[in-house]
Formats: structure tokens, sequence, C-alpha cells
């Protein structure tokens, strides 16, 4: 062989070299943490038949997808401490060897919210409510007990969840009538003192609407200001196709990092059903009577609307990811279609398809975009 033939043959075989390489960088990822590595976390908020291994197919998505998880219920107080002197700790305990199983970000949601918190935490033996010392009293030693029982395996807390009104001010929760004020930078000020490495997190819906984003606003400067240790925000992203928009999300997040505060996309899911509810909410207490109208895909999404919810995850996704340096996490409120809260609300019964996973665990055309969002990221 001459020395040209085999210089010709080297050159061909290092472009053959570089094209296979090429090939298999240029890959897309096969998964959203893959795809989002380096930005930031992505998450599932997870229930129960998932904790406990019932769900396989769910369990497969969730490890093979997410870096993160999120606790669906089993760590609300109701659940976790239902009675005075009673722990419930067997669901949580697997939750927190689940995600470490997989080597996740494990979060616990939630400490304080008016929600899904039994009668009895506000009330004394006669029914009255309690007075301030004995509620900031419990409110202590059920933070002590549950954060403490997982410092250092769960790395964040939603430590106050949806405090505010529609307008900003502060809810006239239990919590607000009997404590005062100060109840959120006690909070706080616990969930501290229990796992000093915590990252800790004001958590709420709507917070894009303009008077809630202000009270917002408003109570973390505050809180900032008097040291109280919040470290992020939690903005819950219960969307629709067109609330909210991308210029809208895009402030949200810019406003809130000016506090120097990270930020937390904490609970994302997209609407794509007709809004039941007048306002923009994600309030667990609205109910609304069924109504056919309100339930328009009970046999299936049309594919103008999978592809419309596919560009608005794109887009949303894209949002996130330009603000990188202070989103840490996003977090789908779910797994897949038929897990989501959003078959049952504000409406009992529809057939919702808010997630990035069908009702039979296949990857909807929402997740390719985002999948291909992050992936060009990477490639700019
Ligand atoms: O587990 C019981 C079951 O035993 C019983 O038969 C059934 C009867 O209704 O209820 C089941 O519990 C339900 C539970 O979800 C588990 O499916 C509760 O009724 C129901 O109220 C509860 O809803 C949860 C909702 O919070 C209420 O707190 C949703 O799953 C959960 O996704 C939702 O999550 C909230 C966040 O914590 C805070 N931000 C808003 C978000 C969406 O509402």
């Amino acid at each position: 062989m001459s020395t040209r033939t085999r210089k010709q043959l080297g050159l061909a075989a290092l472009a053959a070299l570089i094209v296979t390489l090429t090939a298999a960088t240029t890959q897309e990822p096969t998964s959203l943490k893959e795809a989002y590595k380096g930005a930031f976390v992505v998450g599932a908020a997870i229930n129960a038949a998932q904790i406990t291994g019932q769900d396989r197919r769910g369990d497969a998505i969730i490890g093979e997808q997410f870096d993160s998880i999120s606790p669906e219920n089993v760590l609300k107080w109701e659940r976790v401490h239902p009675e005075p002197v009673t722990y419930a700790f067997d669901l949580p305990d697997q939750y927190v060897a689940f995600g470490e199983k997989h080597h996740m970000f494990i979060v616990g949601h939630c400490l304080v919210w008016h929600s899904q918190v039994p009668a009895w935490v506000f009330r004394d033996d006669k029914g009255n409510f309690v007075d301030r010392d004995t509620l900031l009293k419990r409110m202590h030693d059920h933070i002590q007990t549950v954060v403490g029982r997982y410092k250092g395996r769960i790395q964040s807390w939603d430590v106050v969840n949806e405090a505010l009104n529609e307008d900003g001010t502060l809810r006239q929760s239990p919590w607000l009538k009997i404590i005062g004020e100060d109840y959120i930078e006690k909070a706080f000020q616990y969930a501290h003192e229990a796992d000093p490495q915590a990252q800790l997190t004001y958590n709420d819906y709507s917070l894009e609407n303009e008077a809630k984003r202000n009270g917002a606003l408003a109570l973390i400067k505050k809180l900032k200001a008097e040291g109280v240790p919040v470290t992020s925000v939690g903005i819950q992203g219960h969307d629709g196709l067109q609330w909210p928009s991308v210029e809208n999300e895009d402030a949200t997040i810019s406003a809130f990092a000016k506090l120097g505060v990270k930020v937390v996309i904490s609970e994302l899911d997209i609407d794509v059903l007709p809004q039941a509810t007048k306002q923009q909410t994600a309030d667990v207490s609205m109910k609304v009577g069924q109504d056919p109208k309100l339930n328009p895909y009970a046999n299936g999404l049309p594919q103008s609307v999978q592809e419309e919810l596919a560009k608005r995850y794109a887009d949303l996704f894209g949002v996130y990811l330009k603000h990188r340096d202070v989103v840490t996490r996003v977090t789908l409120w779910g797994v897949t279609d038929a897990d989501s809260w959003r078959n049952d609300w504000p409406v009992k019964g529809r057939t919702s398809y808010p997630l990035l996973f069908d009702r039979s665990g296949q990857p909807k055309l929402a997740f390719q975009a985002v999948i291909r969002v992050g992936a060009n990221t990477k490639t700019e």
C-alpha cells in the first residue's frame, strides 16, 4: 500500500470516527434528568402506590426520568401526624428510602399549611381555639420531629404553603388568627433549627398574578430583612394553555431572584381543559359541579391540542432555562395524566391531560418538546 493510500485510509477512518462521535454527542437525551443536567434537577411528585412499589410502571418512569421527588401527600400534617401523640412514619420512611435508592434530590412537602391539617392542632379539649403559645409549641414539636427525623436526608422543605390570598394579603388561616403574622418566621426558624443544612421554601400558587406576586415579594423581602432563613420561593406552576404568559413567567422569576432567593417550579402541570373557576387558582377547597362542557376530551385528546400543549411546555421550559442561575428545580406534579389531581379538581371525574406521560405511561409530544429544549441548549 502506498503512503498516499495509507494517508487516505487514515483520513477516512478519522472522518468516520468524527461522524460517529458527533452522532453520539448530538443524539437527543432520552431522559428529562439528562436533558437538564447542569441546569436544574427535574422532579415528580409521587403518590403512595409509587412509594410502595405497587405502581411498577410509574416507578420505572420515575427512576428513568427524574432526579428529584416530592411527596404528593404522605408528608402532609394529617397523614404524618394524625393524632397529638401519633406519628405515621411508615410511608414517609419508604418515600425517603425510594429517593435515596435512586440518588435523588428529596423534597419534603409541607410543614405549615391551612389545608390537610387535623382539627385537633388548633383546638383544646373543649373545642375552643388554643392560645398562641400552645399552637407555637405544637408547631415546634411537629417540625422538630418530622424535619429532625430526616435531617440530612430530605434536602429541601416546603416550610410554609399558600399563606397568601389572591389579593396578596395574608390568608386568615387558624395559624394567622391564633399566632399572628410571625407564625411564618417561626416556622422557618423551627425548620432551620431542626436541619440547618436544608433548603427552606415559601411555596404558593398564582404568584404570576400581580397582586399576589406583590404580596409574596413583600413577604419574602420582610423575611430576608429580618434574617429569617428562607432560601427559596416555590412558584407552584398550576398553569393553563394561556396563563401565565411567558413574559409574565419570566418577569415573576426575575422579581423573586432580585430578592436573593432561589426559585423552584414546585408543582408544574398544564391544564388543557376549560377553566372551571372564575379566577386562575389552585385552591384545593374549590368545588365546581359536573358539566359535559367542562370535560370535552373524555374520549381522547385531539392532535391539535397535543401539539398546543407541547409548544406550551417547550415555551415554559425555555423560560426556566433562561433563569438556570436561580431556578434550581422544576417538579412536575405527578407522573402520568392518570395520576393527576387535575382529574378531580375543581370538577370531579374529568379526563385531564396536564403532564408529560399519558394514561398508559407513554411519553407525550410534550415530553419530546421538553427534551428538545434541554438538548438544544446543551448544543448551543
Ligand atoms: O387516600 C384517600 C383515599 O383513601 C380515599 O378513598 C379518597 C376518597 O376521596 O381520598 C384519598 O385521599 C385524597 C388524596 O388526594 C389522595 O388521592 C384526598 O381526598 C384528596 O383531597 C387529596 O388531594 C390532594 C390535594 O393536594 C389536597 O390536599 C392531591 O392529591 C394533591 O395533588 C394536592 O396537592 C396540592 C399541594 O399539596 C399544594 N398545592 C396545590 C396542590 C394541588 O391541589
